[in-house]
This record gives C-alpha cells, sequence and structure tokens, in this order.
C-alpha cells in the first residue's frame, strides 16, 4: 500500500442499538481514526440484525474491514458492500485483491459469507476499488443465528464456494437474476443435501421513483432491503415461473426505473436474506442517453405529431368523423408497421419508428379511403384492451400468462369478446372508442414526455412478439401516480 495514502480509517463501536429483532437503527457510532482500517464491534448485535455504515474510499483506495466482538449465538454473517454506480473488489484474501479468483468479487452490489462460529483467526476482508473519483459505498453487515438457512450454500454455479450473491444481467428489454440455492446445518453437525433441499426460496422486488438517479435514494431503497423483515414488508414477492429454475427471475425491463431485487430464504421457522441486487436497467453513468425510452429528436416530433392528432381526435373529432375513425388503424398499422421493422433487420430506433409511422399513415389512408369499418375500430379498441390486461394481471396470472399456446388464445379471445360486446352496443362503442384513442394518444404523447410507464402498456406486447424468451419475463410495471390516470 502506498504509505502517502492518507487513509481515514475508523473504528467503529457499537453499543445497545436494536430496539426489535431486524430493525435497524443506522446508528450512534464513534469514529476513532488509526490506519489498520474499519474494525466493526458487533458487540450487543443479536440475530438478523443489521449493521449499516455510510463509507467514502478516496480514489484507488483500499480498506481492511475486521469484525470484532461477535457474540457467541451468532454463527455466520453475510458482508456486503453496496457502491453507487461504480464497481468495487471484495475478497477474503488480501493477495487476491489484484486478481479474478473465487475468493473474491467484483461488482456494485456484492457481499461475502463469513463464518464466526467458533473461529478464532480474525474476522477479515478486503475491499479495493479503481475508480477514478470517490467511491461512496454502504458497508452492511446481518447477523445470522446456528438454525438460519446459508444463503448460497448448496452453489453450483458461481465461483465463491458459499454465494450469498446474485448475479444480474440486462438484456433485450429484459432482466435476468441468477441466485444459488441456500443450505442449512443441523444441530447434529450435518448438513442437508442440496439435491433435494427441503429450504424454500422466494424472490421480492421494490421499485424506486422512476428517472431517480440519486445516492439518497438508492441508498435508501438498499436499507430498506436487506433484512428478512424488511424486505417482506418493504418487497413485492414474484412468483417462480414454470418453465425457468427456481432460482432464477426475468423481468420487463422499466428503463430507467431503478429496482432492488432480493431473496429470501426459509427453513421452518428460520429464514435469512441475499446480498440485493440493483439496476437501472441502464447506464446513467456511462451512457446517459440509454435511461431514456425513445432518446432522439427524431421521436420528439413523432411523439409531438401523435399528440396533435390526438387533441385534434378529442376536441374537433366529432365534426370530422373521418379524422376520429382513422385512428384506431393508424394506431394498428403504427404497431404493425414497427414490429415488422423489428423483425426483418437491426435498424436504429429512428428507422424503425419511420417504418411504423409509415404503416400507420398507410392504413389511416386505407381506412379513409375504404370507409369507415366499424370493426376495424372496435378491434383495435379490443387490441389495446388486452394490451392493458396483459400488463396489469394479477401475479397468479403469470403461471398461466408465460405460456405462449395458452397466452396467444387467451389475448386472442379477449380481443374478439371485446369486439363482440362492442358490436352489441355500436352506439356507446364509438363514443367509447373515441374518448378512449383520443385520450390514449394525448397521453402517450405527455407520458413521452414526463416518462411515466403508460407507454409499456404497447411495448410489452410488441417485446412478447418480437424478442425471443420474453414469455418468460414478469411485466407487471412499477405503480406510479400518473399511470393510473387512463
Ligand atoms: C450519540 O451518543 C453520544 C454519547 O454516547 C450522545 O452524546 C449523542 O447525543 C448521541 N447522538 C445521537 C444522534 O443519538
Ligand atoms: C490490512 O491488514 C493487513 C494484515 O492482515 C496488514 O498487513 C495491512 O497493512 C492492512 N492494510 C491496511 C490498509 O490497513
Ligand atoms: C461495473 O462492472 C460491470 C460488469 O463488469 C460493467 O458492465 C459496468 O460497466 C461497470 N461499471 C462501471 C461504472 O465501470
Ligand atoms: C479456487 O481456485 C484455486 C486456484 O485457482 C483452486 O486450487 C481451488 O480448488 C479453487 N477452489 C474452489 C472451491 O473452486
Ligand atoms: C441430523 O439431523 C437431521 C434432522 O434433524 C437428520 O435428518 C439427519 O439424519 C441427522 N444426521 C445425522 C448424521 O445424525
Ligand atoms: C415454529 O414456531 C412455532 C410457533 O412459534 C412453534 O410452535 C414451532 O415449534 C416452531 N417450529 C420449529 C421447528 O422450531
Amino acid at each position: 500500500m502506498c504509505a502517502d495514502m492518507n487513509r481515514a480509517v475508523i473504528f467503529l463501536s457499537v453499543l445497545s442499538l436494536f430496539f426489535s429483532n431486524g430493525t435497524m437503527a443506522l446508528e450512534n457510532t464513534t469514529a476513532e481514526f488509526d490506519s489498520v482500517g474499519i474494525t466493526v464491534s458487533l458487540l450487543n448485535h443479536r440475530e438478523n440484525d443489521a449493521f449499516k455504515q455510510r463509507i467514502n474510499l478516496a480514489p484507488f483506495n483500499r480498506l481492511n474491514i475486521t469484525v470484532r466482538d461477535v457474540p457467541s449465538d451468532i454463527w455466520f454473517i453475510v458482508l456486503q458492500i453496496h457502491t453507487f454506480q461504480y464497481n468495487a473488489t471484495l475478497s477474503y484474501d488480501k493477495a487476491l485483491l489484484d486478481k479474478v479468483s473465487n475468493r473474491s468479487l467484483f461488482g456494485s452490489n456484492i457481499g461475502l459469507y463469513l463464518k464466526t462460529y467458533g473461529i478464532t483467526a480474525p474476522i477479515q476482508v478486503f475491499l479495493k476499488h479503481e475508480n477514478v473519483y470517490n467511491l461512496d459505498a454502504l458497508l452492511v453487515i446481518i447477523t445470522y443465528g446456528r438454525n438460519a438457512p446459508i444463503p448460497g450454500g448448496c452453489n453450483m454455479e458461481f465461483d465463491i464456494k458459499v454465494s450469498p450473491y446474485q448475479k444480474l444481467h440486462a438484456e433485450n428489454g429484459m432482466i435476468l437474476v441468477d441466485t444459488q440455492p441456500a443450505s442449512i446445518l443441523f444441530s447434529n453437525g450435518s448438513s442437508i443435501s442440496c439435491e433435494k433441499s427441503p429450504i424454500q426460496h422466494k424472490m421480492y422486488r421494490l421499485y424506486l421513483p422512476r428517472q431517480d438517479f440519486t445516492s439518497d435514494t438508492y441508498f435508501d431503497a438498499i436499507t430498506r432491503m436487506l433484512t428478512v423483515q424488511d424486505i417482506v414488508q418493504n418487497g413485492d414477492e414474484i412468483p417462480a415461473g414454470t418453465l425457468t429454475s427456481s432460482m432464477r427471475r426475468i423481468y420487463s425491463a422499466y428503463t430507467g426505473t431503478g429496482s432492488v431485487y432480493a431473496m429470501v430464504a426459509i427453513y421452518e421457522n428460520y429464514s435469512s436474506a441475499y446480498v440485493p441486487i440493483f439496476t437501472y436497467a441502464c447506464s446513467p453513468l456511462l451512457y446517459p442517453e440509454s435511461c431514456k425510452v425513445l432518446n432522439d429528436a427524431f421521436s420528439h416530433i413523432i411523439c409531438a405529431l401523435v399528440l396533435i392528432i390526438g387533441c385534434l381526435s378529442i376536441i374537433i373529432g366529432y365534426k370530422y368523423p373521418s379524422i376520429d375513425h382513422s385512428l384506431p388503424s393508424c394506431m394498428i398499422g403504427g404497431i404493425l408497421g414497427y414490429i415488422i421493422a423489428l423483425n426483418t433487420g437491426d435498424y436504429s430506433i429512428a428507422i424503425n419508428v419511420l417504418i411504423g409511422s409509415t404503416f400507420a399513415i398507410l392504413a389511416a389512408a386505407i381506412s379513409a379511403v375504404l370507409g369507415v369499418c366499424t370493426w376495424l375500430r372496435n378491434i383495435s379498441l379490443g387490441f389495446l384492451c388486452a394490451c392493458i390486461t396483459y400488463l396489469y394481471a394479477p401475479a397468479w396470472m403469470f403461471y398461466v400468462l408465460e405460456h405462449n399456446w395458452l397466452f396467444w388464445p387467451m389475448f386472442i379471445s379477449l380481443i374478439l369478446a371485446t369486439t363482440i360486446l362492442l358490436m352489441t352496443i355500436s352506439y356507446v362503442a364509438e363514443i367509447i372508442t373515441r374518448a378512449i384513442f383520443g385520450s390514449y394518444f394525448v397521453i402517450v404523447a405527455i407520458d413521452y414526455y414526463t416518462g411515466s410507464n403508460l407507454k409499456y402498456i404497447i411495448i410489452t406486447i410488441i417485446r412478447r412478439i418480437t424478442i425471443p424468451g420474453f414469455n418468460l419475463a414478469f411485466v407487471y410495471p412499477p405503480f406510479q401516480g400518473a399511470g393510473m390516470s387512463l
């Protein structure tokens, strides 16, 4: 280590801070400065407590983290580092900090399992980061008793033997989160066989406010997903699909909306939490543009056009029925064109949107020339209803929706049912269609500028059609004010 590096190092003594199991208080810590690293005392901590400490590391710095005074009823701890935007390395061995190995871990939501019961050697891990900026991080230690399942104890795939962390991978409008099964130590010292493990795993998700990339919001969200009690209280449980491994979850990505994923392992009355993992579904730091869904001048213009058409439809639509009647075919044409564009080649978004709009205009023109087909309009409304139903279907429906052979017949029957229903009440239908399409156009356009999630009504179905494997994704959107006004 560079001797000249001025290391601010802290000794923390943490005294009876806890009011009840799992509740945490971020804490009245006293700090002392010497040159060893951070020493955390777990005196007076009980099972399932969370110790939390914000740390700030100078560029290219390293830190020794030592844990001491571990009460004797604590059998193991999960020591976690959550960094804001930058990556860091956490390692069991000082010598391995510079290598990729099976005893060190690189990332921004990382954590290691440390056995504490009957250990005499100092309990120590090493943190390093190689960013040219200060590293803003949260150090977390969660304590567990002898009966708690060991997160990642039955690891078969990750590099580190016991891997309480999760892996997140974002691609193609999907977010994949992978975890390794937990293990358990019986009181007679034997552990369960990992093949037929009786341990139950549950996955939870928490959304952040959309387009909020501040560190305070980030750390606040992480803090709410650390202990089992907090996770169950703050997160939404996500069902496992029947077509994917029970240790994997796939989500539809909401670009620019942060989300925290947490996993809980439960065995009888005991439970433990994995290291939560986080994503914005884009990189606000490296590619800020990636955090907007459609992000060029061209889509601004399209949206302005859509807004104008929508307003026209609402304001003067009853005077000029032809504008009004071509709106639905315009929308369906647009979506069709966009899907065709996506499937036929690797064009940029702008070209895809252009092809989509060409189709939209063509469809509108055709329906205007051929006169008004009522059924076409009603089918479009049925389509919109089916899309909304898909997006907002309750969690238990996921078991049905993930199967393509069940989903598509249901989707089409729903369109047909809505269409037939509207045919039977054609006068009402006309009013409804006009109101809904007009306002949907207006809302989608406004939505584009304000960034709410309404556009995902259409985006989700487009993803379902164009992205292979998207049927396995959980699509339910974040609840956020503006979105529900449709
Ligand atoms: C922290 O503890 C010190 C003494 O132990 C006390 O004077 C101080 O008021 C406490 N601060 C808070 C925020 O509780
Ligand atoms: C970290 O601890 C090791 C011993 O485990 C010691 O040699 C080293 O100087 C410490 N480094 C820092 C930065 O405190
Ligand atoms: C952090 O690491 C991941 C995976 O290696 C990488 O994709 C990402 O760009 C890194 N982030 C930064 C800020 O370097
Ligand atoms: C970790 O890596 C070392 C050296 O590469 C190897 O000897 C050791 O068996 C590995 N341990 C595990 C658990 O894979
Ligand atoms: C240890 O206990 C568990 C359950 O309490 C039991 O299933 C297992 O067979 C026991 N193992 C040994 C070696 O006694
Ligand atoms: C679990 O808790 C219930 C109620 O607190 C208790 O009756 C039961 O014996 C416990 N089971 C185990 C295996 O400890």
